[in-house]
């Protein structure tokens, strides 16, 4: 069979670890999953009690429209219902606006190391990826990205995670408006700018601006958001996009009509409802944040900065070995990280932040391999 070139060429997604997978093939018993940037909480428990009540409709196709789901996030957000676009979690979202602005044999810019999700959409639409180097801070380098745009006139999309996934680091308001600007007069505006916040509601940085904020005051930019982290429900797959209407009503055609489970549209709205969950979810993810980089410096573990729910490590000044060594040891020991070597890191492992019982576990379990 011949199939595509750049199908031929796709390398997959790496997901972290399942914790079956792993009782299973190192007899471990009890095993603690910090590998995906997950809720350590669980899933939201009014996210829950409102799904088990929907269950009893499941004969039923959910609303194609995902008006209810989407009326609350535009409130939410304050925007209208038309600048929502509801996803089979925020990746379906990337996906879609590839295919809406794409053909194959464009272009999207984006950095070394971005989230893995962005190279891997646009080349199974026949859609490549420029690469510019990471700062020597390990964050993007906008200025190289507005060079690669201004060069390349194929290229259609940006994409830019903000905190970024694995790295954690993210770019000021400081350096993200003025390269905005820039990108809105390039070719007429026609290049589009993708701002992934998945990770918003843990960012305590003072210099980045509500992302809503500058959705507003920029004709080609895009806000993606998740239910996967903040709200405990990476499992449900729901994610949305907020973009203006014209675009919206295009990616709206694109989509598949029921790419959202009713019990995703239930379950996702009752969790933005749960303030102690959300609440709580914060202020454990702060707590964790103090207590492992408290831990790392002591122990002279070398960690990006992180906006995010998890700390990337240096494994090779840390412990002297590489992340995929890391990995090894502590499956053995029952805990799951992320070793990123598909991200050209193989130095690094992602350590997501857990409950502080997890924590307590997995620098235990750091401090015997020193
Ligand atoms: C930066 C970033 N964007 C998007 C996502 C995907 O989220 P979802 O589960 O909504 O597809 C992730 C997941 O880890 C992420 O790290």
């Amino acid at each position: 069979m011949k199939y595509p070139e750049y199908i031929e060429k796709l390398k997959p997604y790496i997901a972290g670890k399942p914790i079956e997978e792993t009782q299973r093939e190192y007899g471990v018993k009890h095993v603690i999953k910090l590998a995906s940037n997950e809720n350590p909480l669980g899933p939201s428990p009014k996210a829950v009690a409102a799904m088990t009540v929907a269950m009893k409709d499941l004969q039923l196709y959910p609303d194609a429209s995902g008006f209810h789901l989407r009326h609350t996030l535009a409130k939410h957000e304050g925007v209208t219902f038309d600048e929502v676009v509801l996803g089979n979690g925020s990746n379906e979202v990337i996906e879609l606006l590839i295919r809406t602005f794409c053909i194959p044999g464009d272009l999207m810019v984006t950095s070394d190391s971005v989230f893995a999700a962005y190279p891997i959409s646009a080349r199974i639409q026949g859609v490549d990826t420029i690469f510019t180097r990471m700062t020597q801070d390990y964050r993007f380098d906008l200025k190289a990205m507005l060079t690669q745009i201004k060069k390349n006139p194929r290229v259609k999309l940006v994409a830019i995670p903000n905190p970024n996934n694995p790295t954690g680091t993210y770019v000021p308001d400081s350096e993200l408006i003025p390269f905005l600007r820039e990108v809105e007069k390039i070719r007429k505006g026609s290049v589009h700018v993708i701002l992934d916040y998945a990770y918003w509601e843990y960012v305590t940085a003072k210099d980045m601006a509500d992302p809503i904020e500058l959705y507003k005051q920029f004709d080609n930019v895009s806000v993606l958001k998740t239910f996967s982290k903040i709200y405990g429900l990476g499992g449900l797959r729901v994610g949305y996009g907020v973009m203006k209407p014209e675009l919206a009503s295009y990616v709206q055609k694109v989509r598949m009509p029921f790419n959202v489970s009713s019990l995703g549209l239930v379950g996702a709205q009752a969790a933005m409802t749960d303030t102690n969950f959300i609440k709580k979810s914060i202020a454990v993810n702060r707590a964790g944040m103090k207590t492992m980089s408290q831990f790392y410096r002591k122990a002279g573990i070398p960690f990006l900065p992180s906006q995010g729910n998890f700390f990337l490590i240096n494994t090779r000044q840390g412990f002297g070995i590489d992340a995929s060594e890391v990995f090894i040891e502590c499956l053995k020991m029952g805990l799951i990280f992320r070793p990123v070597v598909n991200y050209g890191m193989p130095e690094w492992l992602r350590v997501t932040i857990g409950t502080a019982a997890q924590n307590k576990i997995a620098m235990r379990a750091f401090q015997k391999l020193k």
